[in-house]
């Protein structure tokens, strides 16, 4: 049976992981996998996971199956940190929160769910939207098309573009937004194109499938929530998919959430049964470690407070590097004007390169980027920044 298998390529994403800790260069630079890292180049426990991590090692007696929609505390996390604690759907409980094995279990689920409410179903995806969307989503047998979303020339959304594409769809669509740091393009929706999509999905029908993986790394928790908060109010029927891997560095711990919004507390249990009954059918029930977390840290003032603090400190740390990133690179180079680099949000952005020049720099200076150019910026840092620009700087000239 296995010897038919054919030897599939790395993971465009994740392989690059691997070929970048198999390089010796001393210099080599790591720009690839969206994970957060500091100045040294690590990837850190935060301080109030630490913390609570100590206490559940104290409080937790047993290792029992959780309720299948995982640890009630972080569901109720989950979807206050999503919509705000005093939110219509929260309050008329309109919206059933189940913990997922991190976002993409969350975004597998709905992909099923959605499946079996309208097999006729088509999800629109962003052009171009992070690479692992499309295998999670088409493996339910959805129809899967794309809007145009990000225009390489002026390094900036072309929302008319969008727009005018979103205005096909229909009462049987879904349209797959990014919430904020836009995952490869860091492009996001402003609040005034996020009323318009609004406007649109009431006019013609459709539903959002809200996709917050970085909640917090673009301006803050409530900033980054606009378009779903807004959404929510606006919209009867909403699907989202939330992930805790970056915003608490849970990355291993595969901690994410699914909500669905509907019309009325019945429709919203209703909704739930079902997507119990496609979990049970995946998984049976989502991982504990992760979610004990979120709800320790969630609900203790002084754990809520650190992690707020440290989420800030990411934050401004990768703000601070998109500007350094866009004077080292002014500076090195005429081919490109890289101030866009400064006006987008969370960990990624396009730097504007060829395939042929991203394979020059992973192969002549051992620079790690994603094929499209796509670069994770925590990966910069002060020691690398020189090598880095001149790097790039030589590739372009
Ligand atoms: C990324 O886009 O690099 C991250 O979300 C990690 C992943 O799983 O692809």
């Amino acid at each position: 049976m296995f010897t038919k298998l054919p030897l599939l390529p790395a993971d465009p994403i994740l392989g690059l992981s691997a070929a970048y800790h198999a390089d010796n260069n001393p210099d080599k630079v790591d720009l690839g996998v969206g994970v957060y890292k500091t100045e040294q180049g690590n990837t850190p426990i935060l301080a109030c996971v630490k913390q609570a991590e100590a206490e559940l090692y104290q409080s937790e007696s047993s290792k029992v199956y959780t309720p299948p929609a995982g640890v009630p505390g972080a569901n109720q996390a989950a979807a206050a940190l999503a919509f705000g604690e005093q939110h219509a759907v929260i309050r008329e409980q309109r919206v059933a929160t189940i913990q997922t094995p991190g976002g993409c279990g969350a975004l597998r689920t709905a992909a099923e769910l959605i499946a079996k409410a309208n097999p006729n179903a088509t999800i629109w995806v962003s052009n171009p939207t992070w690479g692992n969307h499309v295998p999670l989503l088409s493996s339910a047998g959805i129809t899967l098309k794309q809007y145009p979303y990000y225009d390489f020339n002026r390094h900036a959304i072309d929302f008319e573009a969008m727009l005018t594409t979103l205005s096909q769809a229909g009462k049987d669509d879904l349209v797959l937004l990014h919430a904020c740091c836009h995952n490869p393009s860091g492009a996001d929706l402003t609040p005034t194109q996020w009323q318009k999509l609004t406007e649109l999905a009431a006019e013609r029908g459709f539903t959002p499938f809200i996709d917050m993986a970085y909640q917090g790394f673009g301006d803050g928790i409530a900033e980054d929530a606009y378009g779903v908060r807004l959404m929510a109010d606006k919209l009867p029927e909403l699907i989202l998919a939330t992930s805790f891997s970056k915003n608490l560095g849970l990355y291993r711990e595969r901690t994410g959430s699914l909500s669905i919004v509907a019309p009325s507390a019945t429709a919203a249990s209703a909704s739930l049964s079902q997507v119990l009954s496609i979990t049970r059918g995946l998984y049976s029930m989502p991982p504990a470690h992760g979610s004990s977390l979120v709800d320790i840290i969630y609900h203790s003032e002084s754990l809520h407070a650190l992690w707020l603090q440290e989420l800030t400190d990411m934050r401004e740390r990768i703000s601070g590097l998109r500007e350094q990133l866009v004077s080292a690179l002014n500076s090195t180079q005429q081919q490109i004007d890289f101030s866009f680099i400064a006006q987008q949000r969370g960990m990624f952005s396009f730097l504007g390169l060829s395939t042929a020049q991203v394979t020059q720099l992973k192969s002549e200076f051992s620079v790690y980027m994603t094929d499209n150019s796509r670069v994770n910026i925590a990966g910069v840092s002060n020691a690398n920044l020189d090598y880095l620009s001149q790097a790039i700087g030589k590739v372009l000239s």
